[in-house]
């Protein structure tokens, strides 16, 4: 969908302009630039070690970048006097005194950010923490419900933008929907939604604009559509009791065939409709033939291959 045919409902940008963080001799954010618009929810994307966070606390003005600039509204975020008021933010879910209580904690929070009272028993029962367990000591609530607490302070504000690292971690099924909910609910309301996550299943049903980074650099920013008409190729899977003589014709017309188990082959390079020629062209029986458009997973995969960090099983 074209930009401009969301609601901008005046919602303040995020502008990261040629952002760059070095730690030592890590550069964790490298040149990064991307803007990210109200009235949509905004994915950012990247594998472990991407510079996600570092990114976010650049923006929350918690780190302080080595060059470049992170802004919201044109302004850095340390700017603002009553700061929950104007964007809220859930960074580090576990980051809140053990001691206290929910309720206490928000309450503190609402103080000390010029919020009224009621806003505390407005978000606890939005986050579904309403009634006992707001009562509770945070020190002995799980992930699950920490990470409700934290989206509760994001919220506790009222602000026009939100950021968001990792909000469905630590989520069941249950969570993990409803926070899709008010993630769309908020951009429905022309706020600026910024949503971070090393997994694009969780981007897939939740973002309409994506930016996604690989070793501090940007990779792609664009539209969740956008990203996956890139990098894929579709899959052809083909089954056949013959698949040897298929296989055989397939790549004596250019195609990748991958032989998938006995009577299935994988079959790339060829559309479906010229597959079922060239059997039909040799006798061949087809017992399937079925086109598998990428998932955003695999566009994701291909695309961060270069930049993951960490990979599994990989020596030393
Ligand atoms: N305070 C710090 N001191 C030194 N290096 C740091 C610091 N913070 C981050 N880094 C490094 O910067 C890089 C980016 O880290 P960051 O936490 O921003 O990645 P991320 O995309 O949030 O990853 P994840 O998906 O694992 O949360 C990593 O190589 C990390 O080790
Ligand atoms: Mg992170």
């Amino acid at each position: 969908m074209p930009h401009d045919a969301l609601p901008r409902d005046g919602g303040p940008v995020i502008e990261v302009d040629r952002l760059t963080k070095r730690y030592g001799g890590t550069t964790a954010v490298r040149q990064l630039s991307f803007t990210v618009r109200p009235g949509r929810v905004t994915g950012f994307l990247g594998p472990n070690g991407a510079g996600k966070t570092t990114t976010l606390r650049m923006l929350l003005g918690l780190v302080e970048p080595t060059s470049g600039a992170a802004t919201v509204d044109g302004h850095t975020v340390r700017r603002y006097p009553r700061g929950l008021r104007h964007v809220g933010a859930l960074l580090d879910a576990g980051d809140v005194h053990g001691g206290r209580t929910a309720r206490a904690h928000l309450h503190a929070l609402a103080r000390s950010n010029r919020i009224p009272a009621h806003r505390v028993d407005e978000v606890l029962a939005e986050v579904g923490l309403a009634g006992a367990p707001a009562g509770r000591r945070v020190g002995g609530y799980s992930l699950g419900m920490k990470q409700r607490l934290g989206i509760a302070t994001a919220l506790l504000g009222d602000p026009p933008a939100l950021l968001f690292d990792e909000p469905l971690n630590g989520l069941d099924p249950e969570g993990v929907l409803w926070v899709r909910g008010l993630f769309r609910r908020l951009a429905g309301e022309g706020r600026t939604v910024f949503v971070s996550s090393h997994l694009m299943s969780e981007m897939e049903n939740t973002a309409d604009e994506l930016v996604v980074i690989g070793r501090g650099e940007l990779i792609a920013a664009e539209s969740l559509t956008e990203f996956a008409a890139r990098g894929t190729r579709p899959t052809v899977t083909v089954r056949t009791p013959d698949a040897g003589t298929l296989a055989a014709a397939l790549s004596a017309e250019g195609a990748a065939v991958a032989p998938y188990d006995g009577e299935t082959l994988k079959v790339t390079g060829l559309s479906s409709d010229r597959i079922g020629e060239i059997a039909f062209e040799h006798g061949l029986l087809l017992r399937e033939l079925a086109t598998e458009t990428a998932s955003l997973e695999a566009a994701f995969m291909e695309l961060t291959a270069d930049s993951v960090e960490y990979l599994a099983g990989e020596p030393r």
